[in-house]
């Protein structure tokens, strides 16, 4: 069995503990990435915090280049990491690639963006200090902790951790344990590309386990969460830096406003709902349309999922198997309690261990589960509401507000109702999605704190640091 070792002050650890991780295609094992333990966990930290001065020293061009090399390899290494991915998430080889391919992209945009976050010059003269010269640079904030989820473990960890480190930060590094044997390969080439020792760590073992020794190190100055609000609110409240951002669940709408366009609008939710069998924080989770819409937009609905292809992720079928079991039964039961409670099941309810068949519920109503938790999964419900004003409440009383999604061919109608809803970002025609990850990127109530996004993500990682003239 392949062995995936943690890296610690730019070198593997060899502890002969092992954290076995399962392919959830077909429960084999994929590999074993190193269960780390609290000293470990602290020499982690403290290289970090050892190397951070003489990193932040190094001219930003000679850091660039240092990185420049990684991504390199990155790239070099692309079909391997895109094959690794597969194994321990169950993405499909495409999807896989094409993950690798955007954060390829998103690194070059950022090294760009990074030589731009030039230092404000301000006179004081408004204020009446007319003597006065304020320049406000832009400085690491020291040692980051960054925090990946198992779905996107090579964007959400990169998007993270190449912003830290090309402003002068040093990272620790906890991918998620389904995404950790991609997480160790990054640490891995980290080494072969020469990154100073001590400038990006990848700490590995389950998050229950070892997730307070890591969260409530001291020497964290700025931690970066992606993952369920649980767990990220948990580090939150105990975690030893005030100075944190999270990108939690969501529960995207998508309101369907008229029947101009269906075809279209039905394309976009299918992808947006069953993309990684609903797997993304931003997947559309729930439909919320009239009766008159409903009865044109179903039928659509069914056909797209119909055509749907169901299986293996190496043969790059559009529904693959949820994470683990227990996943699987949390959406099982998601859609049970819609039965129970009259629910119309349209497609799908077919379980084979933890492949499931994608699954459009109908006629769901405000008092089952499914019309208000996230189910992280390949079953998509729709809300038959009439009245708009009724639409915009239902849409806004969720306790999450990553994303939405407005579908209506009147520009204006779109842009009245976007206006009206509590989340990050709305999308006007088109499925609720991060990219491009240029933009900025923000869950607003339980779906998050602080904002991502190339620009946004080098700010979060750095603060003011003004020297003041006097003259
Ligand atoms: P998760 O269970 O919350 O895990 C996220 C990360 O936290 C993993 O690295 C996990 O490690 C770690 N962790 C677990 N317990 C911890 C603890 N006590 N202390 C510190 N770290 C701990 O989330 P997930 O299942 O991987 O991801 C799915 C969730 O992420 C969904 O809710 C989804 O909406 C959300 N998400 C949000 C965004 C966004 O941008 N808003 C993007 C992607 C995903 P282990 O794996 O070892 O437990
Ligand atoms: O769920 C992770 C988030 O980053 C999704 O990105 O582009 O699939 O919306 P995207």
């Amino acid at each position: 069995m392949k062995e995936y070792k943690a890296v610690i002050n730019g070198e593997f650890i060899d502890n002969n503990e092992w954290l076995e991780i399962i392919n959830p295609t077909d429960n084999s094992i994929a590999g074993k990435v190193t269960a780390l333990k609290g000293k470990d966990i602290n020499n982690a930290f403290e290289s970090a915090r050892k190397s951070q001065e003489a990193w932040e020293n190094t001219h930003l061009l000679k850091r660039i280049s240092i990185l420049n090399n990684f991504k390199k390899l990155l790239i070099q290494n692309k079909n391997n990491l895109a094959e690794v991915m597969t194994s321990e998430i169950a993405k499909s080889l495409k999807d896989s690639l094409s993950e690798i391919d955007r954060t390829i992209e998103l690194i070059e945009y950022t090294f760009e963006e990074a030589k731009r976050m030039d230092p404000l010059a301000l006179t004081g003269e408004g204020m009446g200090a007319k003597n006065k010269l304020g320049i406000f640079s832009r400085v690491a904030k020291g040692v980051v902790l960054a925090i990946s989820p198992f779905n996107y473990p090579f964007n959400l960890a990169l998007a993270k951790i190449i912003p830290a480190l090309v402003m002068g930060n040093t990272v620790v590094f906890k991918p998620a344990t389904a995404g950790s044997l991609v997480g160790s390969l990054l640490g891995k080439l980290s080494i072969e590309a020469n990154f100073p020792k001590g400038i990006f760590n990848v700490v590995t073992g389950r998050g229950r386990e070892i997730g307070d020794l890591i969260t409530m190190n001291k020497e964290i100055d700025m931690i970066s969460f992606t993952g369920s609000v649980s767990i990220g609110n948990n580090i939150k409240e105990k975690g030893s830096s005030k100075d944190i951002v999270l990108e939690l669940g969501g529960k995207d709408p998508a309101l369907v406003l008229d029947d101009n366009n269906l075809e279209s609008y039905s394309k976009n939710i299918i992808d947006g709902a069953f993309g990684y069998s609903g797997q993304r924080c931003t997947a559309i989770k729930r439909v919320i349309t009239t009766n008159k819409i409903a009865d044109k937009l179903v039928p659509l609905l069914i056909d797209k999922v119909n055509k749907l292809t169901i299986g293996s992720p190496y043969e790059n079928k559009d529904i693959t198997p949820v994470i683990d079991q227990k996943s699987a039964d949390f959406i099982k039961g998601l859609v049970e309690d819609a039965k129970l409670k009259k629910a119309t099941i349209l497609t799908g309810d077919k379980y084979i261990k933890n492949l499931i068949y994608p699954t459009l519920i109908d006629n769901v109503t405000l008092e089952m589960r499914v019309a208000w938790e996230e189910p992280f999964g390949p079953i998509l419900p729709i809300i038959r509401i009439d009245n708009i004003e009724e639409m915009i409440r239902v849409a806004n009383e969720s306790e999450f507000g990553l994303q939405a999604s407005i579908f209506c061919a009147d520009i204006n109608n779109a842009l009245q109702v976007a206006k009206r809803i509590k989340t990050g970002t709305v999308n006007i025609n088109s499925k609720s999605q991060r990219g491009p990850d240029c933009f900025p990127f923000l869950g607003i109530k339980n779906s998050g704190q602080g904002v991502q996004g190339v620009r946004e993500s080098l700010l979060s990682m750095t603060r003011y640091h003004g020297i003041v003239i006097n003259y």
